[in-house]
């Protein structure tokens, strides 16, 4: 990109994720402009727009027509985990780049063509794992890497609360699985890339669906699943993912080292402690009350590495370069690999060891 020149942004999918990237343009005005919102409900185009207080911009309900006729460097999708192949491709096609918010795509076939397309096209993918710009993470790995706690001999992590609000989370078809790919990605997606995606064989459990689940008897995925995983330095990790959780989100991420270990707890941990007889208006992501004694979050999408995520995104491409590992299309790919193996080791019983090494 010529000096100077601000990103062009199209953002595809106003809701949840949106907003959650919206913050991240709105604090990288310098390098980045959103120029055109998409949504086929124009009504959160113009929501979110009015939230942060975008005045100049090109609204759209259908992602085609926006995607042809936006003059954009980059493409970012926050719809439906089933549309973002879909989108991918032809943004690809048009020659941007795309961001592919988690995760990659609901197939593992759909997340091969992504990256074979942006090949074709000499464009990047750009996968959006936010958990690798939480401020507390990027602590412990500086702890880590200075040796403070000698070897790492296991983490342990997990993402899960009550379920998701999204409709098209609840079936196979729309987001690919139930709590691994949807909650799963985010520590899965983390403990891969410490290690550089060099995982030797994993095994896994899930509650297996619909009837089978412990409470979302609806939900045709799983609503509760754990993956183990052996890496080649023989350091091991536990991911756990379910919506059995009540009371917000649970990030909770535990490394175990030779001389020591580190505790971190990314969403109820905040410095405020409030005690409310109405309630708070917000407290915490996905708390279903928040009346009595809450933790009242404290720049919440900072600190799970939503804004520093975007800057990085909008910097490699003003400097067209490839995202830092954990970020670039083939983790977004790897990621869903390690899932489909970890559903297909539940399925089973078995453990599944790596061919790819
Ligand atoms: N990184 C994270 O922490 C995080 C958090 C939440 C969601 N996500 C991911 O972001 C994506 C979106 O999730 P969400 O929670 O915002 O979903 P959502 O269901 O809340 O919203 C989806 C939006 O897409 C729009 N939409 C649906 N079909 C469309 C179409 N054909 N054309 C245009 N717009 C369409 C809907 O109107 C809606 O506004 C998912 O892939 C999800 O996995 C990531």
């Amino acid at each position: 990109m010529e000096n100077g020149k601000k990103v062009k942004v199209l953002i595809v999918g106003a809701a949840f994720a949106g907003d959650l990237h919206m913050t991240g343009y709105d604090r990288c005005k310098d390098i980045a402009k959103v120029v055109a919102i998409c949504d086929k409900d124009e009504s959160k185009v113009r929501a979110l727009a009015r939230e942060y207080g975008l005045e100049e911009y090109e609204v759209y309900t259908d992602y085609s027509e926006a995607i042809e006729n936006v003059s954009c460097d980059v493409v970012d999708i926050c719809l439906p985990n089933f549309l973002h192949h879909e989108v991918a491709i032809e943004a690809l096609q048009r020659g941007r780049h795309v961001i592919v918010e988690k995760p990659l795509a609901t197939k593992l076939e759909y997340g091969k063509k992504i990256l074979k397309e942006a090949e074709k096209a000499g464009k990047r993918v750009y996968y959006a794992e936010d958990w690798i710009f939480a401020p507390a993470l990027i602590r412990a790995k500086e702890i880590i890497d200075e040796g403070a706690i000698g070897d790492l001999l296991y983490i342990r992590a997990r993402e899960c609360h009550s379920g998701s609000h999204s409709p098209f989370a609840q079936t196979i078809e729309y987001c690919g699985g139930g709590s691994l790919i949807h909650l799963g990605t985010h520590p899965l997606a983390y403990v891969l890339s410490l290690k550089e995606n060099r995982w030797t064989e994993l095994s896994a459990v899930t509650s297996g669906g619909e009837d089978a689940n412990m409470l979302h008897k609806g939900l045709e995925g799983e609503d509760w699943a754990m993956c183990t995983l052996k890496f080649e330095d023989g350091t091991r990790a536990m991911v756990e993912a379910h919506y059995i959780t009540f009371g917000g989100m649970e990030d909770i991420i535990d490394f175990y080292g030779t001389k020591g270990r580190i505790q971190i707890d990314l969403t109820m941990s905040s410095p405020v402690k409030c005690f409310s007889i109405p309630g708070v208006e917000y407290s915490v992501e996905k708390a279903e009350i928040t009346t009595g004694w809450s933790r009242p979050a404290v720049d919440e999408k900072y600190n799970l590495g939503y804004v520093d995520e975007i800057r990085h995104f909008m910097e490699c491409i003003i400097e067209d370069k490839e995202a830092m590992v954990g970020l670039r299309g083939i983790d977004g790919l790897e990621t869903l690999r390690v899932i489909n193996l970890a559903y297909e080791s539940a399925r089973e019983g078995k453990r599944i060891v790596n061919d790819r090494l």
